[in-house]
């Protein structure tokens, strides 16, 4: 299979797959500004907590691009606005403020113009997106190594979309999933469809299809039915924000996957590297929880489903209490979800 990466640098602008229309069609989306950039992770085009640092990197170098003024501290000033305009683009996924922060880091640590601080700008958005890429890897290997014993190959549950869509390339719980297929250990994945953005029927059974991966997509209320059932072996998820006890934000319906997992003793494992650690809030409880536009619920394509004068909720993320985590897989190792060691990310 043809590596997917989301996020491409193409010399002088971004080109970003286009996630809105997948399946149905792949092709990439220029971005040459910062603005753009914003735009592009606000509606989704780019999405997925590693792919959004990632894209968000870039559109810091790109906005460097775009300051006029030659004098260093007021080019630092103009860089701060281009953060906030990138920061205020989606609250939950925190890989996007620490890829902006560690881009902030970059220009006030390097010495000279504004031209010497853009170049390593540039170098170190690739660096992140390199960097990313090997963590997702590294996590796949992992991973294999939490697979319970069994004479039969699994079947993996998961939900939303973490696969190379949502990285730089390869994915965290996809990327696990990918690693147990090439070990031999996988038959299956269930991939919840993951309303109301479908993440997981458009984007994972697309990715599982181009890998050859065999995939089965059941839409979010049927996976209660299939563990009674004896169908699943494990639920591997992804995350966009990880609290210092470890519990997880990850896309709406995560929870609830997490609660009926336990109920059926199914192990249910999060996929995430240190990058989507939040070490500065102490619970899940402190993370913000993205609202989305109504319409996500009520209509699909030109179709209105719900009545008028109906009110509607869009969180677009849920938290998972770190007592239903059996393990959160990292680049570094498999951890209990109370024992995330605080190391430098
Ligand atoms: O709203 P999205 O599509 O950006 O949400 C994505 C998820 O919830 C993913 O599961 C999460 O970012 C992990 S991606 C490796």
């Amino acid at each position: 299979m043809a590596e997917i990466y989301p996020v491409i640098w193409e010399g002088d602008r971004v080109l970003l797959i286009d996630q809105t229309q997948l399946p149905a069609t792949l092709t990439t989306v220029s971005i040459a500004t910062s603005a753009t950039m914003a735009e592009a992770i606000k509606t989704m085009i780019v999405r997925g907590a590693p792919a959004i640092g990632v894209a968000a990197a870039y559109g810091m170098y790109l906005g460097a691009r775009e300051i006029a003024a030659p004098q260093r501290t007021v080019f630092l000033a103009e860089l701060e606005a281009i953060a906030h305009t990138l920061r205020s683009t989606r609250p939950t996924a925190v890989n996007l403020f620490w890829a902006i922060d560690r881009q902030l880091t970059t220009a006030h640590q390097t010495p000279g113009d504004p031209d010497a601080i853009r170049a390593a700008l540039l170098t170190e958005a690739q660096a992140i997106q390199a960097d990313d890429l090997q963590r997702c890897q590294a996590m796949g290997d992992h991973g294999c190594t939490i697979l319970p014993p069994s004479p039969e190959k699994l079947t993996i549950l998961t939900h939303c979309n973490a696969g190379g869509l949502a990285t730089a390339g390869y994915g965290t719980a996809v990327g696990v999933i990918r690693s147990a297929w090439t070990a031999g250990r996988l038959g299956r994945v269930f991939a919840d469809e993951t309303r109301p953005r479908l993440q997981g029927a458009k984007l994972t059974a697309w990715e599982c299809v181009q890998a050859g991966i065999p995939v089965t997509v059941i839409t979010d209320n049927m996976a209660a039915h299939c563990m009674q059932r004896g169908m699943i072996d494990l639920v591997v998820v992804g995350a966009d924000r990880i609290a210092a006890n470890g519990d997880a934000a990850n896309k709406i319906g995560t929870y609830g996957l997490a609660v009926i997992a336990q109920a059926h003793q199914v192990p249910f494992y999060v996929a995430a590297p240190f990058s989507t650690i939040d070490f500065k809030i102490a619970t899940g409880a402190e993370i913000p929880i993205e609202e989305r536009d109504p319409q996500e619920i009520y209509q699909v394509g030109e179709t209105r489903l719900c009545p008028e004068g109906a009110e509607f909720y869009n969180p677009a993320f849920d938290v998972t209490p770190a007592a239903l985590i059996a393990g959160i897989i990292t680049e570094k190792g498999v951890f209990p979800p109370d024992q995330l060691p605080q190391e430098q990310t």
